[in-house]
């Protein structure tokens, strides 16, 4: 596939309509900012630290980055998503909340956070201290030497001695446990999914209804190992330094983490 033109792609299509965002409306957002607390702890990044939040989505953790104290740039190929995070940004007040941990977070600072529409295969014009691919953001294309080029440009988008974080699913663990299907109610519309592993990928068939209208879209992504990982990162000239197995930042084991977070830096 060409670098630049992902239009007639899966992920360019599903991740921009309004469907995808109703199926993972529950997704766990106290998970996920307990998960950037831990990280940039580990990390020990300063809280002047940049940091790139690649393949951001509609900017979940971007917001509570930013809200940590970090400045943030969230970029993503989905226009509506960017569209999506702008507004929201927009809309923020600025009354501090508290997280589950009870520490008091700040407010927006909507100086120090920014979203853009960007291609994750391509080197962004900027360096970072820390570029975070979050929530499974990978190996999505049909071309494995694209998942090669999007660890180059992370790269190339990582100030000198810089960390970037790979937060994949565990996909050994995700292919002997698969459920092949199920069906979920969500804001009156009922998904029925199924799952299959096939030639290295995992695909996931999502059916539904609205308004008269019958959607089918397939989600599929690489089955990618840490081994297939640790090749890419031999080949981009970048060093594995810490490999989790969740978002407790626990051991990786194979058998048992749903999770492969890997941290790598230049
Ligand atoms: C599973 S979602 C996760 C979004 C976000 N990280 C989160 O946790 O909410 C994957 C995201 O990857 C984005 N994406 C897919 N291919 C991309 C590409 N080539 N460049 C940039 N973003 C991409 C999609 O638009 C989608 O927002």
């Amino acid at each position: 596939m060409s670098n630049v033109n992902t239009s007639d792609q899966w992920f360019a299509s599903w991740f921009d309509t309004p469907y995808y965002h109703i199926l993972y409306r529950d997704r766990d957002y106290t998970e996920a900012g307990q998960f950037m607390q831990r990280l940039t702890q580990r990390l020990k990044l300063s809280k002047d630290a940049h940091i790139m939040d690649l393949a951001c989505g509609r900017g979940r953790h971007s917001m509570y980055l930013n809200k940590l104290g970090y400045r943030v740039t969230g970029v993503d190929l989905s226009d509506s998503s960017i569209a999506f995070a702008k507004a929201e940004l927009r809309k923020t007040t600025s009354t501090p909340s508290i997280n589950e941990e009870n520490t008091e977070l700040n407010p927006i600072d909507a100086s120090r956070i920014e979203f853009h529409v960007h291609n994750m295969t391509v080197p962004y014009d900027q360096t970072f201290d820390a570029v975070f691919n979050l929530f499974t953001s990978f190996g999505y294309f049909d071309d494995a030497a694209d998942n090669l080029k999007t660890i180059e440009a992370i790269k190339s988008n990582l100030k000198p001695g810089g960390y970037a974080v790979i937060d994949f699913m565990n996909a050994h663990y995700v292919v002997e446990n698969l459920v092949k299907e199920n069906s979920k109610t969500e804001e009156g519309i009922t998904f029925h999914n199924s799952r299959r592993f096939e030639n290295g990928f995992i695909y996931k068939d999502i059916k539904f209804t609205d308004n008269d209208h019958d959607y089918h879209f397939t989600e599929r992504v690489s089955a990618l190992t840490l081994e297939d990982f640790q090749s890419y990162f031999a080949a981009a000239g970048v060093e594995l330094i810490d490999v989790y197995g969740n978002y407790q930042l626990e051991d990786y084991n194979q058998e048992t983490s749903d999770r492969l977070i890997m941290i790598f830096r230049n």
